[in-house]
C-alpha cells in the first residue's frame, strides 16, 4: 500500500501554477426529501479545506465537478446550494453554472482566470455519467470530449467515488496529465492501516444501506483474509440472520426485498458455510405498530427491526475491545428517530474507549463521531464509505488504476 502511494501521481507532479485544472470531488451529500435541502455538509467542509490550501498555493482556475445522488433519487439535485456551502466555508467566492457539458458550461471554464473557483452543475446530469465502463470507454464519451480540451491537468480528490468507472473519474486520466488531490491521498494513507495495526483483531462493524457494495466487501474480506471478525448491524444483520435459517418477519422481509436485497441471500449462506468470521445480532430493537418499542431475541422477532438490542451491543462492545484496528460503516440502527440511536452512539462509545486505530467509513456516521474524544493520532474519518470498503478489502479501485494508466501515458504529469 505505501508503495501504491508512492506510484501514485500528486498534486507535487503537476505544474498547477495559474493552470486551468478540472478537480472531481465528492461533495453528494445527504438532501432532505421534504426541503431539498442538504442536512450534512460534512463532505463540503472537508473538501473546502483542500480546495482553499490548493487555491492559495497553486492559484489555479479551478473548475470543480461533482455528482449528487442518483437519477430516480430524491437526491438527485443541482449543486447550487453547495456551491453557496463552498464559498462560505472557503472565505472564496465560488462561481456556479447550471449546466455541465453545454455552451453555459463551456463559456464559463474558458472565462475563468487564475485564482477563480467555478462548480459546475451534478455531474450525472449528464447520463452517460451513470454508466460504467472501462477508462478507454469512458474517455471517449461526449463528457469528456466537450470538457478535456479545455484543461490543462485534472485532478481527482474524489475518493469517496473512486469505486466507480464512471466518464469523471477514469475517462479524464486517459486524455490529460493528471494527479490525485490531497484528500485522495490522506484516504489512501489511511486504508494502508489494515497492513500495519499491530497483532490484535481486525474488526469490521457493518452496517447501512448499499447492502449490494457491503456483501462485495465482506466476500473480499474474507477471500483475503483481512478481517478476523465482521459485527452486523442494519439491513445486512438482517441478510444473515434470514440467511441462517432466522425467521425476521413478514414486514423485515418487505424492506430488504425493496432494497432487492433477497437475491444476496445465496451468497450471505456461501459466506456462512464457508466460516466467514460473521456474526449476526442476538437481540433487536423493534418498532411494533405505531408506537411499543420491543427489545426481543432474534428468535421471537415482533414488528419492524429499528436498532441492535442491548445483549448485541454489549457482545459486540466486547469485540471492539479487543481489537487492534475497528473500522466502522453505517449507524446501527434508525438513528434519525432518537429511540433506536442507542445501538450506534454505545458501539462508538465502545471504539473511543479501546486502544485500536479506527476507521469510520463515510457516511451519516462521520458526523455522529465526536473525534475529539479519541486521540487525533488513532482516528481517521473518511468521507469514502464504501470506496474505502473496497479498497480496504483489496480490490483495485477504477479511480487508481486509471490514475495509474495516466501516470505511463504522461510520464508522471508535466504538461
Ligand atoms: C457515496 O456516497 O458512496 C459516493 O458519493 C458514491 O455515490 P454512488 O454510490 O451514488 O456512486
Amino acid at each position: 500500500m505505501d508503495r501504491l502511494l508512492l506510484e501514485l501521481p500528486t498534486l507535487e507532479d503537476l505544474e498547477l501554477v495559474k493552470k486551468k485544472v478540472f478537480m472531481r470531488i465528492d461533495i453528494n451529500c445527504p438532501i432532505d426529501y421534504e426541503t431539498g435541502k442538504i442536512l450534512d455538509d460534512r463532505r463540503i467542509r472537508v473538501h473546502s479545506a483542500y480546495i482553499k490550501s490548493i487555491v492559495e498555493k497553486y492559484e489555479p482556475a479551478l473548475v470543480l465537478g461533482s455528482h449528487q445522488g442518483r437519477p430516480g433519487e430524491r437526491e438527485f439535485v443541482s449543486l447550487e446550494e453547495h456551491a453557496e456551502l463552498l464559498s462560505k466555508y472557503t472565505g472564496i467566492s465560488i462561481r456556479f453554472v447550471d449546466d455541465v457539458i453545454g455552451p453555459a458550461a463551456r463559456q464559463a471554464i474558458k472565462d475563468l482566470k487564475p485564482g477563480e473557483v467555478l462548480l459546475l452543475d451534478n455531474l450525472r446530469f449528464v447520463s452517460e455519467e451513470v454508466i460504467e465502463a472501462d477508462p478507454e470507454i469512458q474517455s471517449n464519451t461526449i463528457l469528456v470530449k466537450k470538457l478535456s480540451n479545455l484543461f490543462d491537468y485534472y485532478v481527482n480528490d474524489a475518493f469517496a467515488t473512486a469505486h466507480r468507472s464512471q466518464p469523471s473519474i477514469v475517462g479524464f486520466p486517459l486524455v490529460l496529465p493528471s494527479a490525485i488531490g490531497p484528500l485522495f491521498e490522506k484516504e489512501v494513507k489511511a486504508v494502508s492501516k489494515i497492513y500495519t495495526s499491530g497483532d490484535g483483531p481486525r474488526v469490521f462493524v457493518l452496517g447501512g444501506s448499499k447492502i449490494h457494495d457491503l456483501i462485495r466487501v465482506i466476500e473480499n474480506l474474507v477471500r483475503n483474509k483481512l478481517a478476523e471478525r465482521i459485527l452486523t448491524t442494519g439491513v445486512l444483520a438482517q441478510l444473515f440472520l434470514l440467511a441462517k435459517g432466522v425467521k425476521i418477519g413478514d414486514e423485515n422481509i418487505r424492506i430488504l426485498e425493496e432494497k432487492n436485497a433477497l437475491t444476496l441471500i445465496p451468497r450471505a449462506r456461501q459466506l456462512l458455510l464457508k466460516g466467514a468470521p460473521i456474526e449476526t445480532p442476538v437481540d433487536v430493537k423493534t418498532l411494533v405498530g405505531e408506537k411499543e418499542v420491543d427489545n426481543t431475541s432474534v428468535t421471537n422477532i415482533r414488528g419492524v427491526i429499528k436498532d441492535i438490542g442491548d445483549t448485541t451491543i454489549e457482545v459486540y462492545s466486547e469485540f471492539i475491545k479487543e481489537a487492534s484496528l475497528v473500522v466502522m460503516r453505517g449507524p446501527a440502527g434508525v438513528i434519525e428517530d432518537e429511540r433506536f440511536r442507542e445501538g450506534t452512539l454505545r458501539l462508538l462509545d465502545a471504539v473511543s474507549k479501546t486502544r485500536a486505530f479506527v476507521i469510520i467509513a463515510g457516511g451519516h456516521l462521520g458526523s455522529m463521531v465526536d473525534d475529539s474524544r479519541i486521540d487525533s493520532s488513532r482516528i481517521h474519518v473518511s468521507t469514502g464509505g464504501n470506496a474505502l470498503l473496497l479498497m480496504l478489502s483489496g480490490e483495485e479501485l477504477p479511480a487508481i488504476k486509471a490514475m495509474l494508466l495516466s501516470k505511463s501515458i504522461f510520464h508522471g504529469g508535466k504538461k
